[in-house]
């Protein structure tokens, strides 16, 4: 059956006191609308329908390369009112999932759930038991059976004490949407038109509900302001962390660990604390992380150890390098097996090969080096004239003396050696020795300037 995801995301947000929409607000790196967008996709639906209002121009902007039809929801009159606007464009038959922008982490197992267990009556929706229900829509169950929602403030002082709550997903068939939308009425306590409403219907239809719970508790939590924004993001680093470790990643601290992406990791990975993992990641067997250390689309080899501090932008290092305290690899860094990279050295669009050492403070930029080079410490790849950037190769076995300039564009030769200080803006032959600095200068029982005794 052909399936549609319908998403609400017309609300203000006024508590998140916030210039931005409140649906492109981040969790785990990731817009909050981005997250339910995502799922639907996992869920291979056929139609993403999202309902925008507020700020809706740049929502709709930050999702302009996703696939998705856009209705906008002028005035919000309410949820049952938000969904009347998809009739439209929503097809005839198939099945719709009602999902909101700022509820974003539920999870793709949880709707194939909800889809299974709705596909016999066209009608189910997602509850839960909480402690506190104050401000949710109440299940009203007859014999079990689900017979409407009541919202908390049309609810009576009985129905108050029930427990089981309205998450406000459903999913159902879009025939009935079709049916039953175009007669809600906003005779309510709120005078809104509430979506809630359908479900008495059905019921009235002979229809029986279905519904199921999640398996974990923040998949149905929204997100009104920071409090509860920060709160979702730390239910949710938990999950992440509890996966990973239960796929054998050894952290250190699970509450100092915080992923905004994908991380797939091999066998015996230590990663130490306050690591912070974007985009998507991949770390092979043995690799450790030490702590403070940000990777961004990166991937590392097996048996790498990263010292303290380091940071990675879409790096991919090989296998048994040695990097760090305070490294940084930025994008087109490409490292081969047994390379060391040490503190304060500065890797940019530059390939280095297997055994190669820069163990201090160097900035190598677009450049290529060959294999079992040494680099000096306090080496510059000179790659900028202030227009264009130029190649810097450095072929195998070359020693490359402390302090160098390399003046790009510029090729040392395979085995060749250069000494400490060195401006280089010529090519150096191979196995030669290439020295540019001038001659020391000496000045017997120099006097330093004195300052003047008042
Ligand atoms: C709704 C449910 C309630 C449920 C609760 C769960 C109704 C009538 N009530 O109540 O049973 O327990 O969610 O959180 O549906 N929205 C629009 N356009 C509108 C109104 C709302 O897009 O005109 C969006 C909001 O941005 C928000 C969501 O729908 O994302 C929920 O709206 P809200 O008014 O907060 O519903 P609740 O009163 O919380
Ligand atoms: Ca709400």
């Amino acid at each position: 059956m052909s399936t549609t995801v319908i998403i609400l995301a017309a609300g203000k947000g006024t508590r998140m006191r916030s210039q931005r929409p409140k649906v492109l607000q981040p969790l785990a790196g990731r817009p909050l609308l981005g997250h339910v967008i995502q799922t639907a996709k996992k869920l291979h639906a056929q139609n993403i329908i999202t309902i925008y209002g507020h700020g809706g121009e740049l929502v709709k902007q930050s999702f302009a390369e996703e696939q998705i039809a856009w209705v906008e929801q002028a005035e919000q009159l309410g949820t049952g009112h938000a969904v009347q606007m998809t009739l439209p464009v929503l097809p005839q038959n198939g099945i719709s999932l009602i999902l909101y922008g700022d509820v974003p982490l539920v999870r793709q197992s949880t709707l194939e759930q909800l889809l299974d267990a709705s596909i016999a009556s066209g009608v189910g929706m997602i509850t839960l038991n909480v402690e506190d229900p104050t401000g949710y829509g109440r299940i009203v169950r007859k014999n079990g059976k689900i017979q409407a929602i009541v919202e908390h403030k049309d609810a009576s002082t009985e129905q108050h004490r029930i427990q089981e709550i309205n998450t406000g997903i459903y999913c159902i068939s879009n025939a009935k949407l079709h049916q039953w939308l175009p007669t809600l009425s906003n005779n309510n306590s709120q005078g809104e038109y509430y979506l809630t409403d359908i479900i008495a219907m059905a019921v009235a239809d002979g229809l029986e509900i279905a519904s199921i719970q999640p398996d974990l508790a923040f998949e149905v939590e929204g997100v009104n302001d920071r409090v509860q924004l920060a709160t979702l993001e730390r239910q949710f680093q938990q999950q992440q962390a509890k996966e990973l470790m239960q796929q054998g990643v050894h952290l250190i601290d699970p509450n100092r660990f915080d992923l905004r992406g994908s991380l797939k990791c091999g066998q015996d990975v230590i990663i130490d604390v306050n690591v912070i993992i974007e985009g998507e990641c991949e770390l092979g067997d043995n690799v450790q992380l030490g702590a403070g250390c940000i990777l961004k689309n990166t991937r590392i080899a097996a048996g790498t150890q990263v010292q303290a501090y380091s940071i990675f932008d879409n790096a991919i290092v090989g296998e048994n390098t040695q990097i760090g305290p305070f490294a940084r690899l930025r994008p087109g860094a490409k490292l081969a097996n047994d390379v060391h990279i040490g503190n304060f050295v500065e890797v940019k669009n530059t390939s280095i090969g297997q055994g190669s050492k820069a163990n201090h403070f160097s900035y190598l930029g677009d450049a290529e080096i060959g294999v079992e080079c040494n680099i000096g410490a306090g080496t510059i790849t000179c790659n900028y004239d202030g227009a264009n950037k130029h190649k810097t190769v450095i072929e195998d076995q070359v020693f490359i003396g402390t302090n160098n300039s390399l003046v790009a564009p510029i090729t040392i030769g395979q085995g060749a050696t250069t000494g400490a200080g060195s401006t280089l803006t010529r090519d150096v032959a191979q196995h030669s020795l290439a020295v540019e600095r001038s001659k020391q200068f000496e000045k017997a029982n120099y006097q330093r300037p004195q300052k003047l005794k008042k």
